[in-house]
């Protein structure tokens, strides 16, 4: 039996990931999440990361989110999708823990959202280690991924550090379809992921409505998930082997196809911009000059890159984005060690009043 202490705030942190094979294309729209190919990412440090405080208490009157200083809707008629998978999971964990209590929560990224970078990773990985731990319902990792997939699919992959597999599984309840470490964060310290910001506004089509447009309207989709599965086992060979060149090109070759399944959705979803292209063009020109592949590109639902290489590396990589006029940000992040409970004096919520700190300063 679960032993939950209402009024006590319980704080996580956890990073986002970045997918070296992605995930794009769904074979549920019940709200499952369950991918049509498996997927492999580097979970990132805590240059970027997210922290998340949650409260159960008879003193509050309705579930309440905070993100980065503002309020959330969780419940309601024009709730956003992710609040309604939210909320699911919020209840179903409640379930499980035999508590009715209402919810506070409050969550903050320690890098500006406005950066376009995806932060729902993150954020639901850690809104998950949070209420299982407040919660005391003693999931293992594996369990929470399942749980952080149903409220946004790529999270699942942000419950482990290092270099993480989500299996697409089988089963129609999605119970085979969650997320499991291969390699930990001190297999390839060397391993940089330079993220260049190229446009720090909102993407233009959600990935939700992204996922279901492609799968349902492009051609060259059909060939995608075999595809993506056949690059998973080429990504853990190159790490398993540290083969930095095939590791490149199998990750260039896996964004390159997504985008261009993107492409052939109709109506067309093209993330990419002018200085995303510079950016393809400036990798490829540089692994040319050096006579094999030293760096990837790729590229999620939008036009910001994360170039993947070496510390050694590193210098090239830069020099080469210091010439483009596009680039107006570089953040760095090695492998993270994955999400975890935080102590001592670092809530995000006054324990006595019951209401949100504001502590961020971003915008
Ligand atoms: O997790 P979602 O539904 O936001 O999908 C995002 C998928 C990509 O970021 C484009 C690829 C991936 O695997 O992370």
């Amino acid at each position: 039996m679960a032993e939950v202490i209402l009024d006590r705030v319980t704080t996580a942190s956890g990073t986002p990931n970045i997918a070296f094979i992605k995930y794009w294309g769904k074979r549920d729209y019940t709200g499952l999440n369950m991918p049509n190919n498996s997927s492999i990412s580097m979970t990132l440090d805590e240059t970027l990361s997210t922290k998340t405080s949650v409260v159960f208490s008879d003193k509050l009157k309705r579930d309440e989110l905070y993100i980065n200083g503002n309020e959330e809707a969780i419940v309601g008629d024009k709730i956003p999708e992710k609040s309604v998978y939210l909320k699911r999971i919020l209840d179903q964990m409640r379930g499980l823990a035999k508590v009715k209590q209402n919810a506070l929560i409050v969550s903050e990224n320690n890098f500006p959202s406005s950066a376009g970078i995806a932060s729902s990773a993150s954020g639901a990985a850690t809104l998950i280690v949070a209420l299982s731990k407040a919660l005391d319902l003693n999931k293992s990792p594996k369990d929470m991924s399942i749980l952080a997939r149903q409220i946004s699919g790529s999270a699942c992959r942000s419950l482990f550090g290092g270099i993480v597999k989500w299996n697409k599984g089988t089963e129609e309840d999605g119970s085979d379809s969650y997320s499991e470490q291969v390699f930990d964060d001190t297999y390839w310290p060397e391993l940089i992921d330079i993220i260049a910001i190229v446009d720090p506004s909102k993407k233009k089509v959600s990935s939700s409505i992204g996922h279901a447009a492609t799968v349902k309207t492009s051609v060259l989709y059909k060939a995608r998930p075999a595809f993506a599965e056949n690059g998973v086992k080429e990504i853990e060979k190159a790490i398993r082997e540290k083969d930095l060149d095939l590791l490149s090109k199998t990750i260039m070759k896996d964004s390159n196809n997504m985008h261009a399944t993107m492409l052939d959705t109709w109506p067309p979803i093209i993330y990419l911009t002018d200085a995303s292209r510079d950016i393809i063009y400036g990798i490829h020109e540089l692994n040319e000059t050096e006579g094999e592949c030293v760096a990837a590109y790729t590229f999620d639902a939008g036009p910001n890159a994360h170039i993947i290489t070496l510390e050694k590396h590193r210098e090239k990589v830069m020099d080469m984005l210091s010439d483009m006029v596009g680039v107006r940000r570089t953040i760095e992040s090695h492998l993270g060690k994955g999400p975890r409970i935080l102590k001592g004096n670092v809530s995000l919520i006054n324990e006595k009043t019951l209401a949100p700190k504001i502590t961020s300063t971003l915008s």
